[in-house]
Formats: structure tokens, C-alpha cells, sequence
């Protein structure tokens, strides 16, 4: 089974998808550790919950590049957890060069739009005040910009109706769960290739340049 941390600053309604799904007897991964930068994040007590080794790096400040200092105290509980994926639900934190060189193609996140759509904070409310019909969520790979990486799954949810912007995001939340889960499980158990910022599945149909 492949060994990941899930890394996560608030509520953790995704943690929450990704440890009910890697219960599962036949999920190709095992969730080794929750890493968050909070100690008051929800995402905590999900992991006491399921069982799962948790820790805090708190470094002072709610968002943003992490200092150094806390991003090589992630990267060595990490590793002394054997972690081989890392997957980012709701951290709210970006990780540099130092972090994502130790872990190529190996970082995931999940961003609530249609990237390249809304990328950075509050998505969902950037397209509800945008006024689109379709919305929706995508799981990329992390890259050193903020959500550019490149793109595993989406799905689209319809915006049409939607009185605010929380409920668009209670929409696109429920997508999420399902998400998330299930591009994590293509990701460690389908053979793929990344061509260029593509990522290819390359048992399926989608073949081509
Ligand atoms: C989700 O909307 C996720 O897409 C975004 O942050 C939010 C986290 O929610 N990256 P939760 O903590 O997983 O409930």
C-alpha cells in the first residue's frame, strides 16, 4: 500500500473523504499521518476519529508561504512516516521548492473551480460573483505556483439557481468528497504519464500526443 500524509488547515471535510475511502479494503493507499498548521483545525479530531497519527507545525501565521523553519518539520515527519504521496485538503499554506523538490509529482490538492478558473482563495465566492452557469472542483498536482499545477480529474456542477455563494460552495463540497477520493485511487492504481502539464491516463481511450 502506498503510505501518504494528508495535510490540511481547517475543517477537513475532504480528510474525511480520503480516510473513509483509504478504509476501504481495496484502496491501493494507506493514510500514515495528518500534518496541519493549526492546532485548532477540525481535521484533528477526524484523525483521532480514524485512528490516524496526527501533528501540528504552527508557524505563526494563518496563510501563505510557510517559513523554512516549518516546512523542514514537515518534510521530516514526512518522511519518518514513510510517506510517499501527500495530499492537500483545505492547507492553507504554500509549500516551496524545498518540499515539493522532495516530493516530484507527488503533491496533490484539490482547488472548488474549474481551474484555470478562480484559482487562490474563496473560489467558490470569485464565481458566484463572476456569475457562471458551471462551476466545479479539480484535483491537481501541486506545482510551485498557487493551484497551476497540472490537472488529474474534474467535475463540473451546475451554478444555475445558486442564491450565494455558500451554497455554491455546499455544491461543489458535496462533489469534492467524491472527487478527491476517486483521483487519488487513479493516481496510485492506473498506470499514467505527465506530458509536459498534462497528465495522461494511458489505459483508457485517452491516448493521443
Ligand atoms: C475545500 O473547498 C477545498 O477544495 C479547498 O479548501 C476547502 C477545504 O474544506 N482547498 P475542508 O477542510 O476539506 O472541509
Amino acid at each position: 500500500l502506498t503510505r501518504i500524509a494528508v495535510f490540511a488547515s481547517g475543517r477537513g471535510s475532504n480528510f474525511r473523504s480520503l480516510a473513509r475511502a483509504a478504509a476501504a479494503d481495496d484502496f491501493p493507499g494507506r493514510i500514515e499521518l495528518l500534518l496541519s498548521d493549526r492546532k485548532d483545525a477540525g481535521a484533528l479530531a477526524i484523525a483521532a476519529e480514524f485512528g490516524i497519527p496526527s501533528a501540528v507545525v504552527e508557524d505563526g501565521k494563518p496563510r501563505g508561504r510557510l517559513s523554512p523553519a516549518s516546512e523542514a518539520s514537515l518534510l521530516a515527519a514526512c518522511r519518518e512516516a514513510g510517506a510517499e504521496w501527500i495530499c492537500l485538503a483545505g492547507f492553507m499554506r504554500i509549500l516551496g521548492a524545498g518540499f515539493l523538490g522532495a516530493y516530484p509529482d507527488r503533491v496533490v490538492n484539490i482547488h472548488p473551480s474549474l481551474l484555470p478558473s478562480f484559482p487562490g482563495l474563496d473560489a467558490q465566492g470569485q464565481a458566484f460573483a463572476h456569475g457562471v452557469k458551471v462551476s466545479g472542483c479539480t484535483v491537481h498536482l501541486v506545482d510551485a505556483g498557487v493551484d497551476t499545477g497540472p490537472i488529474v480529474m474534474q467535475r463540473a456542477v451546475g451554478a444555475e439557481g445558486a442564491r450565494s455563494a455558500d451554497e455554491l460552495a455546499a455544491r461543489i463540497l458535496a462533489v469534492e468528497h467524491e472527487l478527491y477520493p476517486a483521483a487519488l485511487r487513479r493516481l496510485l492504481e492506473e498506470p499514467w504519464e505527465r506530458r509536459g502539464r498534462r497528465i495522461v491516463f494511458t489505459r483508457n481511450t485517452e491516448v493521443g500526443p
